[in-house]
């Protein structure tokens, strides 16, 4: 017997103070491709809304989620792109980074290229900011090297991870000053934590310290909307340079298999 259609059932009446809260938006009425014709509610997570009044709001979408109707967002999101089922680097690219992240990483690459660096730094300048692009943007070097360490040299995922340090501090020897964007997000008075300029230190020290540092050199922090970059124009490095699981990303088993998995549902409730 068919149902009739989903859109016909009325959006369900959400407490005052929900609305006001805008979370309406974190709630998904019943349409055509709705789950059993049921509202979805997503949590906001807690890095999302920790120190803002929506982390406020929790009790409120747990009682909501004890209506009939009414469950957890769980597995595909349909505002989302389904990903393949054995998701590769090239999928999380495309499926999933949103526009300004993608573009970042794909001129910050192509510019390495032309500088005619090692595919090492190309490689790293590519995924240098992936955490920021599909994870969470606060200690996004330490995210994004664990993300790909499985996959990558030790020596990309250590250039990711120092870069987060080393962008604060000018290397005038080689060209890298200050990032002037860095005055308009942080302020110019602003100075970085004890920890990161220990890292910093400990970093220029190292033997890699020039590979992370040429990610930094690399970042292009003005993004071009004129200049478009595909990432197939990559797909030799990667596939040189990125031991692509057979699995998909996220069901390897490997120890941040999750951290992918998160990326291909981001809204899952637990
Ligand atoms: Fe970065
Ligand atoms: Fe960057």
């Amino acid at each position: 017997m068919s149902q009739p259609p989903s859109t016909r059932v009325p959006p369900h009446e959400l407490p005052a103070s929900l609305r006001d809260a805008g979370l309406d938006h974190w709630i998904r009425e019943p349409l055509d491709d709705a789950v059993d014709r049921r509202r979805r509610i997503i949590m906001p997570p807690a890095v999302a809304v920790l120190g803002t009044p929506a982390s406020g709001y929790q009790g409120a979408l747990l009682a909501e989620a004890k209506h009939a109707d009414t469950v957890f967002m769980m597995g595909d999101n349909p505002a989302l792109p389904t990903m393949p089922e054995r998701p590769s680097l090239r999928d999380f690219y495309l499926l999933r980074f949103g526009p300004i992240p993608r573009m970042h990483l794909l001129q910050s690459a192509r510019v390495a290229r032309e500088n005619g660096l090692d595919e090492k730094v190309i490689m790293a300048c590519l995924l240098h900011d992936i955490a920021i692009a599909g994870l969470v943007p606060a200690n996004h070097g330490y995210w994004g090297a664990q993300l790909v360490a499985p996959y990558v040299d030790e020596e990309v995922a250590w250039a990711i991870e120092k870069h987060e340090a080393l962008r604060y501090f000018p290397d005038e020897s080689v060209g890298y000053r200050y990032p002037a964007a860095y005055i308009d997000y942080f302020g110019p008075d602003y100075e970085p934590p004890a920890y990161i300029r220990r890292e910093a230190e400990a970093a220029r020290r190292h033997r890699w310290y020039m590979t992370s540092r040429l990610v930094t050199i690399n970042d292009i922090y003005s993004f071009d909307p004129n200049v478009l970059v595909d990432f197939d124009d990559f797909s030799d490095v990667v596939g040189r340079n990125f031991r692509q699981p057979a699995e998909g990303l996220g069901f390897d088993g490997s120890p941040v298999a999750h951290m992918w998995r998160t990326m291909i549902w981001p809204n899952n409730f637990l």
